[in-house]
């Protein structure tokens, strides 16, 4: 008895150790980098795994139509980057390959397909070794502190835009737990002042910015009372002192996963913000209601670096069924748009927002449903492709506003 609370008592001190060194780096606090100085601005392509390649390949097609100058004058750089497969990760046993790790930090922004974390069925069936989720430690490693994932549905009036603290929380030690006996498991839930200030700043600061000055914090802090309580407290003063124009509200993960869906309700909330395992609940949900998880698009955001990524997984069920084509390409897309308004192309990013609004909501000519009913997600980006090029788009769009 004594030795298992003796282990369980180092295994905690060991990270309660790690956790203050990584404050002191925080405190540190780089600056935000500038791309307006950046030449070349390089944007790392990782494809992943199942539809991601397929995906990926039509967004980054998309991409390099728009930056066709920015390529040939040398202000954007476009770079592979290579062993980021669950086969060589599982071969490695590293969630990111060192290799790969070296050749992303070399980027400004990565542009992401969906990679696959071996499930529990993988480790039974033996497929795949254990292994953290890349995202995960992509976040991790890039201190990629923001996820920021916008849903619309204009004709609902619905214009939300979640800000998920990416790098704490249920996350940052969700490999780390104690299985203390065999009868008892302890799971840890991290939140630092720091990690919790930047991105209650950044939600706020959004918030004034666009002028939308309303922001909702989610939690369950009337349960899970230190760490989303700290929440709770600093997002209450930063809105009292800093911020009195922003109206602010706050509600627990529950209720809000029902107001989500509650109609009368929907269209009064703007901002989100929330720490990891609340954010990224809510964001599936709100993607689904936009229509599917195909349809979001995510940005990782950091000082140093930012990755943009599909919302979605690998789809195994698709690769296994041979329907790898008709995986809706949408998600990386948005994404892509995301990583152009990101580095400072805010009117293409427009423009592909527009050209997906076109596509997706307003015209529909073709519709993608991951099946063959639907049509294939080449034939889906080439649509897109020629709204993108269409002269007429903005007056279009505009004609679609009322
Ligand atoms: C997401 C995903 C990831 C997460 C998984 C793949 C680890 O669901 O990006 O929302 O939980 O963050
Ligand atoms: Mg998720």
């Amino acid at each position: 008895m004594n030795d298992v609370i003796e282990n369980a008592k180092n295994h905690f001190e060991k990270l309660v150790r790690e956790q203050l060194n990584r404050i002191e780096n925080l405190k540190k606090g780089a600056d935000w980098i500038d791309y307006t100085t950046l030449k070349p601005i390089i944007i790392g392509v990782a494809g992943g795994d199942g539809i991601g390649p397929e995906i990926t390949k039509h967004a980054e097609e998309i991409l390099n139509f728009l930056l066709k100058e920015e390529i040939e004058n040398g202000k954007v750089e476009f770079r592979d980057i290579e062993g980021l497969t669950i086969e060589n990760r599982a071969n490695l046993m590293k969630a990111i390959p060192d290799e790969s790790l070296e050749q992303l930090k070399k980027c400004h922004v990565i542009l992401k397909g969906p990679t696959h974390t071996p499930s529990s069925a993988d480790l039974a069936s033996g497929k795949w070794p254990n292994l953290e989720s890349a995202n995960v430690s992509m976040r991790r490693e890039l201190d990629l502190f923001a996820n920021v994932r916008p849903v619309k549905i204009p004709e609902q009036q619905i214009d939300w835009i979640f800000f998920r603290e990416n790098t704490e929380g249920a996350y940052v030690l969700g490999s780390k737990g104690i299985r203390v006996t065999d009868d008892l498991a302890f799971d840890f839930c991290v939140h630092t002042k720091q990690g919790t200030d930047r991105i209650l700043r950044l939600a706020f600061d959004y918030a004034k910015k666009t002028g939308v000055n309303r922001v909702s914090l989610v939690t369950k802090a009337n349960v899970v009372k230190t760490t989303d309580g700290m929440y709770l407290n600093m997002a209450k003063e930063i809105a009292k002192n800093e911020y009195p124009e922003v109206k602010f509200d706050d509600w627990y993960i529950d209720i809000m996963a029902a107001k989500l869906i509650d109609p009368a309700r929907q269209s009064e909330f703007k901002v989100f913000v929330a720490p990891n395992l609340y954010g990224d609940i809510i964001t599936d949900e709100a993607a689904q209601i936009q229509g599917s998880v195909g349809t979001a698009g995510s940005a990782n955001i950091g000082k140093r670096y930012a990755m943009f990524e599909a919302i979605h997984g690998t789809a195994p069920r698709m690769v296994e069924t041979g329907r790898i084509k008709y995986a809706d390409p949408t998600s990386i897309i948005k994404a892509s748009a995301m990583l152009l308004n990101h580095i400072g192309f805010v009117e293409k990013a427009k423009r592909l927002e527009m050209a997906l609004d076109i596509c997706a909501i307003y015209e529909k000519k073709l519709k993608v449903t991951g099946r063959d009913t639907g049509a294939k997600g080449e034939d889906y980006a080439k649509y897109i492709m020629e709204a993108l090029q269409d002269p007429n788009l903005e007056k279009k769009w505009n004609s679609y506003q009322k």
